[in-house]
C-alpha cells in the first residue's frame, strides 16, 4: 500500500513539475512582450506537423495565418524551443538584408553539420566557409554557364517525350500521366548530366541503381523524417550524426568516376563537373579547400536544387491543366518564342507569358516553403523595445506571406495576370528568398521548369479531371504532392 502511495505521490508530483516547467517555458514570448500562438503542454505549435497531420512548410503557414493579422512578427514553439515568425515584408527586410551579418547562418541542420552530401554545401554550411563558398560557386551559375547548360536540358527531355508518346490512350485518344512523377523522372536524369556530368535514362530504365537512389531522396519515408528534423530540430541531426538523409554511395562511385574521366580526358561538357575541376586546381582558401569529399557535397546542390524546379514544373503545369485559357496563352507565347528563335537559349528568354505563370505558379505552391535564420547575437527589433536572444530560430512561412491577403488580392486565385509586366508585385513575394543568402539557383531552377513546360505544352493539351485532385503531402517539408499529379495529355494535331 506505502509503494502505491509512494508511486502515486512521485507521479502526480512528476505532472506538477513538467506542468510548471513546461508553463514557465511556453511563457517565454509573453515574458518578453512578444504575441505568440496558444500551444500544447508538448508539442509547443508543432504538434500537427510533428506528427505528419499536415505538411510541416505548410503547417508553418497556417501558424502564419493564426496570428492577428497585422501583426509584423510572432512567437511560436517547436516542442518548447522558442521560434519567431516574422510577416511583415519591412521588419523581414531589416533581417534577412540590412542586419544580414547577424543573421547570415541558417538555423538548420545544427552547426557541426554531420549530414555529409546534403550539408556540406552552400545550403547548410555557416560562416566564415558559407561567404567564401559563395562567392566561388555564384560564377559558376552565370548566363554563360546557363546557356553551357541549356543543350544538356534539351538532351534530357528527348526520353521523356518518347516516354509521354508510348504511354496508352483510352478511347479518346486521351493519356493519364503523373506529371509529378514524369518530372521527377526528368529531374533524376537531369541531375546525373548536370551536377554528375554522366548521361542517365529513367524513363526507360526506372529501377536503375541511380534512379531508385533518386526516387529514395525525392519521396523516400526516411529523407522526408529527416527533413523535418534538419529544419525544425537540427539539434537531433546532432545527436544522430551521418547520413540520415541518403544513401550516397552510388551517386559517390558515378561522381568520382565522372571527376576522373573528365581529368583524364580534359574534354569539356558545359556541366557542373567542368566547374568543379576549374575550382579543384584553382587558389585554394584554408576555411574551405576544393579537394576530396568537398567537391562531392557542391553536386549535392543540385539534388535539392533542381527537386524545388522540379515542383515549380509540376505544380505550375497542374495550376495550367486546371485553366486551360491561361495553357493556351502560355502555348502561344512558347510556340511564337520557338517559331521564332528554334528550340535556343533565347527562344527560352523570350517567353515572357511562361515566366508570368511560372511566377503565379510559385506564389502558390512554393518548393522552399520555409526560410530560416539563426540569430548571432542579442538583437533589438527595430522600431520596438522587444530584444530577441543570441540562438533564436527565424522562420518565414512563404505559404504565409504569398496566401495574405494584406499583400495579395484574391490569394487563392491563380492568375498569371498578377506579373504581368509593370504590375507592381508585394516585397511579400519572395519564392527565392531574400537577402545575400537567397537562392543561387534561380535562374538555373527556371529554365528547366520552361524547358519542360515547353516541351509538354507544345506537344500536348493537359487538363485535370476532378476525381484525379492532387493533395499536398503531409510528409514532406518541400512542396510535393501526396500522390502524384494526374492529368490528362492529348496530342496536339497540328
Ligand atoms: C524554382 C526553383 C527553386 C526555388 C523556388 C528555390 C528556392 C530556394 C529558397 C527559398 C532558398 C532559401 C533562400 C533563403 O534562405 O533566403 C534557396 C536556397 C538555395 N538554393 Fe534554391 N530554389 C530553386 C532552385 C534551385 C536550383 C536549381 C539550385 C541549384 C543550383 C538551387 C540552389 C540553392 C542553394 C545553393 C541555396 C542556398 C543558398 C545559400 O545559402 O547561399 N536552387 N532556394
Amino acid at each position: 500500500m506505502e509503494i502505491i502511495l509512494a508511486t502515486f505521490v512521485l507521479l502526480a508530483a512528476a505532472v506538477l513539475f513538467f506542468y510548471v516547467y513546461s508553463r514557465y517555458k511556453l511563457n517565454y514570448w509573453k515574458r518578453r512582450g512578444v504575441e505568440s500562438l496558444p500551444t500544447d503542454f508538448i508539442f509547443g505549435n508543432f504538434k500537427d506537423a510533428v506528427l505528419f497531420r499536415t505538411a510541416p512548410g505548410y503547417h508553418l503557414g497556417d501558424l502564419h495565418k493564426a496570428a492577428r493579422s497585422e501583426a509584423p512578427f510572432v512567437g511560436f514553439y517547436i516542442f518548447h524551443k522558442p521560434c519567431l515568425l516574422l510577416r511583415d515584408p519591412e521588419i523581414i527586410k531589416h533581417f534577412m538584408i540590412r542586419d544580414f551579418d547577424n543573421f547570415s547562418d541558417r538555423h538548420f541542420a545544427g552547426s557541426n553539420q554531420k549530414d555529409s552530401i546534403g550539408m556540406k554545401n552552400l545550403f547548410g554550411l555557416k560562416n566564415p566557409m558559407w561567404k567564401y563558398l559563395r562567392s566561388k560557386i555564384t560564377p559558376t551559375l552565370t548566363k554563360g554557364k546557363l546557356r553551357q547548360m541549356f543543350p544538356l536540358m534539351m538532351e534530357t527531355g528527348g526520353p521523356m517525350m518518347e516516354f509521354l508518346k508510348n504511354q496508352p490512350t483510352d478511347i479518346n485518344n486521351t493519356k493519364l500521366v503523373d506529371a509529378q512523377d514524369l518530372s521527377y523522372k526528368y529531374t533524376t536524369d537531369l541531375i546525373a548530366s548536370v551536377a554528375l556530368g554522366t548521361k542517365m535514362d529513367s524513363f526507360h530504365y526506372p529501377n536503375g541503381e541511380f534512379t531508385t537512389a533518386v526516387a529514395e531522396f525525392f519521396h523516400g519515408f526516411k529523407r522526408m523524417v529527416a527533413l523535418v528534423m534538419v529544419f525544425f530540430t537540427p539539434e537531433l541531426v546532432e545527436l544522430l550524426g551521418t547520413n540520415i538523409l541518403f544513401n550516397s554511395s552510388f551517386v559517390k562511385k558515378v561522381f568520382w568516376d565522372a571527376m576522373e574521366n573528365r581529368e583524364k580526358s580534359g574534354k569539356k561538357r558545359g556541366d557542373f563537373i567542368d566547374s568543379l575541376l576549374q575550382l579543384k586546381y584553382g587558389d585554394q582558401n584554408p576555411d574551405y579547400k576544393f579537394e576530396g569529399d568537398n567537391l562531392l557535397y557542391q553536386s549535392g546542390t543540385f539534388f535539392s536544387g533542381f527537386e524545388s524546379s522540379s515542383s515549380c514544373m509540376s505544380f505550375t503545369l497542374m495550376e495550367l491543366s486546371k485553366h486551360l485559357e491561361y495553357q493556351q496563352l502560355a502555348r502561344e507565347d512558347i510556340n511564337r518564342a520557338i517559331d521564332k528563335y528554334g528550340w535556343t537559349y533565347e527562344a527560352f528568354n523570350d517567353m515572357r507569358y511562361l515566366d508570368q505563370a511560372i511566377a503565379e505558379g510559385l506564389r502558390l505552391y512554393p518548393p522552399v516553403s520555409t526560410i530560416d535564420r539563426y540569430t548571432r547575437q542579442d538583437y533589438e527589433i527595430p522600431g520596438t523595445d522587444i530584444t530577441i536572444e543570441k540562438g533564436t530560430p527565424i522562420y518565414i512561412s512563404l505559404y504565409g506571406m504569398h496566401e495574405d491577403p494584406r499583400f495579395f488580392d484574391e490569394p487563392q486565385v491563380y492568375n498569371p495576370d498578377r506579373f504581368f509586366e509593370d504590375n507592381p508585385i508585394s516585397d511579400a513575394y519572395m519564392p527565392f528568398g531574400l537577402g545575400p543568402r537567397m537562392c543561387i539557383g534561380s535562374k538555373v531552377g527556371t529554365l528547366h521548369a520552361k524547358v519542360v513546360l515547353a516541351m509538354l505544352l507544345r506537344e500536348y493539351e493537359v487538363w485535370q479531371s476532378q476525381e484525379n485532385k492532387s493533395t499536398l503531402d503531409t510528409r514532406s517539408t518541400f512542396t510535393a504532392a501526396a500522390d502524384g499529379i494526374k492529368l490528362h495529355f492529348k496530342r496536339i494535331v497540328r
